[in-house]
């Protein structure tokens, strides 16, 4: 990794450039978030975008803003109609999070997001890959910031397969990403690195054949082969199991109290939604669940209301914060 030359020629620069923009012109897709340059939408988008397709993102995408059309909508929003509106979008907390995002540009910053990545950075919610992506996508500032999908693309094009393993360190990755952004046209070329790594570059169904930079790219004489020979287990990424996991059990308290449209559920209503075989034994567990949640922000836990105790009011109440 040491003997890598951190600096890319001019030449090298320009054809990947080319190459790349190209392609993308060729190529792009027209998806709604890259027809403004809104920085609430395109804040909106990259978190919908960061654990989901693209596909499965637009009808979300589309109803979330027409919904809460401004940040100052989604920061005033109550919590559980921004919970609600990500119903079957997963990964719940990420809601949570946009929405503090929205509550922290109104108060810090009379509703106007910063274009600097540096500020955006300081946002809660806002890591450097979300900063990097509002401050090109919506400002056009000459940036570079990398996802996996980015990250992949320019490991292959300046110094070959990244497979089994890469053999860059993040921060090399971002010294070429640097030298790569071209300054006047940095927008392009970022969404052509996603849309690149999308539909051509993939992770391990590289459409090389039909590639535009095989001259270009570093990985392009031995990729296919290394990834003929890695073994099955290699190729196609595993994945842990998700039904049973404390991820799928927390998806389901939500999706119950977003079924319960706002009424508060006792710890044993809630039980038998959350798993088929719920019993009395599992509710230490189904409390320290809806505690982790509350902690999130994605559950309201109230004491019992009533004023004498019996063993079914006595139980704390959940409901969508
Ligand atoms: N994933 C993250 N950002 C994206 C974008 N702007 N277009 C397509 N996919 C993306």
């Amino acid at each position: 990794m040491t003997d890598i030359d951190p600096q890319l020629s001019e030449e090298h620069i320009a054809e990947i450039r080319r190459g790349l923009l190209g392609w993308f012109d060729a190529n792009r897709r027209d998806l709604p978030w890259r027809r403004t340059r809104d920085p609430y939408r395109i804040l909106v988008s990259e978190v919908m975008l960061q654990q989901t397709q693209v596909d499965r993102v637009i009808p979300y995408y589309e109803r979330f803003l027409d919904t809460l059309p401004s940040v100052e909508a989604l920061a005033d929003a109550p919590t559980s109609v921004v919970i609600t509106l990500w119903a079957g979008l997963g990964y719940n907390r990420r809601a949570v999070n946009l929405q503090r995002t929205a509550q922290a540009v109104m108060s810090e910053h009379g509703g106007v997001f910063p274009a600097d990545p540096v500020m955006l950075r300081q946002l809660p919610g806002i890591g450097p890959y979300t900063s990097g992506a509002i401050a090109c996508f919506a400002f056009e500032a000459p940036v570079a910031f990398l996802d996996t999908n980015m990250k992949r693309v320019i490991h292959r094009l300046v110094t070959g397969p990244d497979l089994p393993k890469p053999t860059l360190t993040d921060r090399q990755l971002m010294a070429f990403a640097e030298q790569l952004v071209p300054p006047d046209d940095a927008w392009r070329w970022n969404q052509a690195l996603i849309e690149f790594g999308a539909l051509q570059c993939t992770a391990r169904r590289p459409a090389c054949v039909i590639c535009p930079l095989q001259a270009a790219c570093a990985a392009f004489p031995a990729i296919q082969s290394v990834i003929a020979t890695l073994p099955p287990g290699t190729r196609k990424k595993q994945e842990a199991p998700f039904q049973g996991s404390n991820r799928y059990y927390r998806g389901r308290v939500v999706d119950s109290l977003r079924a319960a449209a706002g009424a508060e559920l006792a710890l044993s209503q809630l039980g038998p939604q959350v798993r088929d075989d719920y019993a009395p034994e599992h509710k230490d567990w189904l409390l320290n669940l809806v505690s982790g949640l509350q902690r999130d922000g994605l559950a309201r836990i109230a004491e019992p209301k009533a004023t004498y105790s019996t063993a079914e009011n006595d139980e704390p109440l959940v409901s969508l914060p």
